[in-house]
């Protein structure tokens, strides 16, 4: 047996990619998924991987130390990956206590368990939200790795907490941490929450689509897969101590993706209502990838056209998958959410 790899937040969206990945093109490494399974995960998710003899699941919170230590004592992991998060930013704007919770303390639990126990390599999934954003008329400014820090949310605040302090213990303690910045994530098993799967699910059934403001705003979007290609490069090739940008150079306004989406399901464009914005709501992320590009070799491979038909795709060949996420607590939250936006 290879490498024992441990990723926490395995049964989400990105997290449960990479594991997939790894499980496919890593065949001697063994996977540890430690995922609490909140709101955002849904066990129908990691159904397959549960029968895979190199696939370990504990449900576990990160803010729990006796649970991760005991973790690292029996699976003594070489990598560590650190995904799990609460990761919506309008959660984050009504409730900000538990992303610092989860996204902060959380991952200094997971990196103190570390520290005892001894890793390879500690890496923490971060994002380019804690650049700030940049403005929709200078097309010719991009976030790299030097960008002031310059958080908008509670949600990006908590993760640029938790970037910084995982690069913290690299210079205090000599922990081998790396961390890399993401663009928008989109692809399968995505929760309906973000933009685009909760669009190809109100679409799906002729509700409204609720653009928030004008539809102007700008996100660079980049396939999960291609996202989780990145992180194996900068474990596998990557410098310790180092950030790595990763990002497809694929910008588009939310409109845009919206009509993208309407056009591919055959629906009319009047489901587009515009509502209240969103409170502090940044104008435009764009990731300068060139770093990862020219020190890791890696580029992304997927196409905005092609992946977001297979997204479709998959979303309407997986109905009950979205069925379960969006049955229960999540009318409340829709009600909740979008109750008080109204129509502008
Ligand atoms: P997600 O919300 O789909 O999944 C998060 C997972 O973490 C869930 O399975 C959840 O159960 C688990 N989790 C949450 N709190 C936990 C806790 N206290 N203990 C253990 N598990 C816990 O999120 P995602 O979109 O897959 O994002 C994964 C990571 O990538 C996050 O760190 C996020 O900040 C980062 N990121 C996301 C994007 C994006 O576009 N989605 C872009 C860049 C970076
Ligand atoms: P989201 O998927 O929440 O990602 P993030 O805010 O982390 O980039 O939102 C992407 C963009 O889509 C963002 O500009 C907000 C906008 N948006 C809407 O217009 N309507 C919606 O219902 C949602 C969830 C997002």
């Amino acid at each position: 047996m290879g490498k024992t790899i441990l990723v926490t937040g395995g049964a989400g969206f990105i997290g449960n990619c990479f594991c997939k990945l790894i499980l496919k093109e890593r065949p001697d490494w063994k996977v540890v998924n430690v995922d609490c399974m909140t709101y955002a995960a849904n066990p129908s998710t990691i159904k397959n991987e549960m029968n895979d003899p190199r696939y370990v699941f504990y449900r576990e919170d990160i803010r729990r130390r006796d649970g991760i230590f005991a973790i690292f004592e029996k699976e003594r992991p070489g990598i560590v990956v650190n995904f799990a998060a609460e990761s919506h930013v309008d959660r984050s704007i009504e409730n900000p206590g538990v992303f610092l919770e989860t996204n902060i303390l959380g991952t200094q639990v997971v990196m103190d368990a570390c520290r005892m126990y001894g890793v390879e390599r500690f890496h923490q999934v971060g994002t380019d939200e804690v650049y700030g954003d940049l403005p929709l008329d200078r097309p010719d400014l991009f976030f790299r790795e030097d960008t002031p820090i310059r958080t908008s949310s509670p949600y990006s605040t908590s993760k640029a907490a938790a970037d910084l302090l995982a690069l913290a213990y690299h210079r205090t303690y000599g922990l081998p941490v790396t961390v890399s910045r993401c663009s928008n994530n989109y692809g399968p098993y995505q929760f309906p929450e973000k933009l685009i799967p909760l669009m190809i699910n109100n679409a799906t059934h002729d509700k409204p689509l609720p653009v928030y403001g004008e539809g102007l705003n700008v996100r660079d979007w980049l396939y999960v897969e291609d996202h989780c290609r990145g992180i194996l490069s900068v474990l596998e090739k990557g410098k310790v101590g180092e950030v790595y940008n990763l990002g497809g150079h694929n910008e588009k306004s939310n409109i845009e993706i919206v009509k993208i989406i309407l056009k591919e399901l055959g629906k009319p464009e009047s489901l587009i209502t515009f509502v209240a914005d969103r409170k502090g709501h940044d104008q435009r992320y764009a990731i300068d990838p060139s770093k990862a590009m020219a020190d890791l070799g890696w580029q992304p491979t997927t196409m905005f056209k092609d992946g977001i038909r297979l997204t479709i795709a998959w979303y309407r060949e997986n109905a009950d998958w979205l069925d379960e996420c969006t049955s229960g607590e999540y009318r409340n939250y829709y009600d909740k959410m979008y109750g008080k936006r109204s129509d502008k």
